[in-house]
């Protein structure tokens, strides 16, 4: 299948696809989302088949307004005040579905169901021009990091889906929050660039015990049950400034080729000839590079170790580190040492 490159300016194209059941990518604020029609069974079902998404795992129902979640699900008052507050954003809030208004494949046959609406209007404009919502879970093939460009997109999917929306790499950089309003109090189930702070201010106490999900144990959110935002190469996360210099020996006698992804001041302090990634100097730059530079290292074969920088977990912090903690299977320098 040909994959075509629209520009904001071919909406009307894209969603002419879309309606005629095929999947198209779009850009949002936080990554790139792989669109399909959310009431035709049979295009969502091409969104899991191109993903390899596992089928039990739901898919975010992205829309245009708050109008047409209603169409779909029950708006509790807290919901709508989160919605009120925060929406267009990044904030996905899963609410109790209304019986038979969503496929079973969209849902995974959960009695709840995943709503966003993102804050790019190139997104919003496509949806509105369909008239219905889209699925939109991240345009990347399972258990790879997300696209926040569209030739991440390409490189996942090019000649598996009809096209893809290119408005230029995505401004955040890592997905949208997800809260579950169906429980008491509120739970945080991905932290996104909006955290508790933001939060509990409009709605009161929320849970964010999301970085505990123990192995074997269930998540609520049943994507994080899987590996997610691996690259090929093993990345080693290197908690505090002050570790790098024995980092980056332990990397140089372990025998494996290394590279390191990192702020431009602690790149300064690489041998040359090292492949490296620049970050950014703050998390803001930190977390909208992330994921692209965890999918630069997948271009350079020959790297099999990442050392990667920590930030503080907190704020957006707190979204950048959950991801990094997963890319890196947990794996972090001071236990090597230990
Ligand atoms: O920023 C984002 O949210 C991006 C952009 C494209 O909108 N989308 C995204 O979708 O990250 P996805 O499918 O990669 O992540 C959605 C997460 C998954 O962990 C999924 O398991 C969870 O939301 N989820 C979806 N429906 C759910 C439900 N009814 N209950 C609990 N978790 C749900
Ligand atoms: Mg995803």
């Amino acid at each position: 299948m040909k994959t075509n490159r629209f520009t904001p300016a071919q909406i009307t194209e894209a969603a002419a696809l879309l309606k005629a059941g095929e999947v198209v990518a779009f850009p949002t604020e936080t990554v790139y989302g792989l669109g399909a029609i959310a009431t035709d069974p049979k295009a969502v079902a091409k969104v899991f088949a191109a993903k390899h998404r596992p089928a039990d795992n739901p898919l975010i129902v992205t829309v245009a307004t708050t109008a047409m979640v209603a169409e779909y699900a029950t708006i509790t008052p807290a919901a709508q005040q989160l919605m009120t507050a925060f929406w267009p954003g990044p904030l996905t809030i899963i609410l109790p579905v209304l019986p038979g208004r969503l496929p079973a494949v969209v849902t995974g046959g959960l009695s709840t169901a995943a709503f966003r609406l993102p804050a790019s209007a190139v997104t919003r404009d496509l949806i509105a021009a369909t008239g219905v919502p889209i699925v939109g879970p991240s345009a990347n093939l399972s258990t790879k990091p997300s696209a926040t460009k569209a030739e991440h997109v390409l490189h996942d999917f090019d000649g598996v889906i009809a096209g893809v929306v290119d408005a230029g790499p995505t401004p955040v950089g890592v997905e949208s929050t997800v809260i579950d309003m169906t429980v008491t109090p509120p739970a945080i189930l991905r932290p996104g660039k909006l955290g508790p702070a933001d939060l509990e201010p409009i709605i009161g106490p929320v849970q964010a015990d999301h970085h505990h999900v123990a192995a074997g144990e269930t998540p609520k959110a049943p994507g994080m049950k899987y590996k997610h935002y691996a690259p090929a190469a093993q990345v080693v996360i290197v908690d505090a400034p002050a570790d790098w210099p024995a980092a980056l020996a332990w990397a140089k006698v372990s025998g494996t080729a290394y590279g390191v992804l990192a702020s431009p001041a602690i790149l300064a302090t690489v041998p040359t000839g090292v492949p490296t990634y620049a970050l950014g100097g703050d998390i803001q730059a930190a977390t909208h590079n992330l994921f692209a530079g965890l999918r630069w290292f997948d271009l350079h074969p020959s790297v099999s170790l990442v050392l990667a920088q920590a930030y503080p977990a907190t704020g957006l912090g707190a979204a950048y580190m959950n991801r990094l903690d997963k890319s890196a299977g947990g794996r972090h320098f001071t236990q090597e040492q230990a």
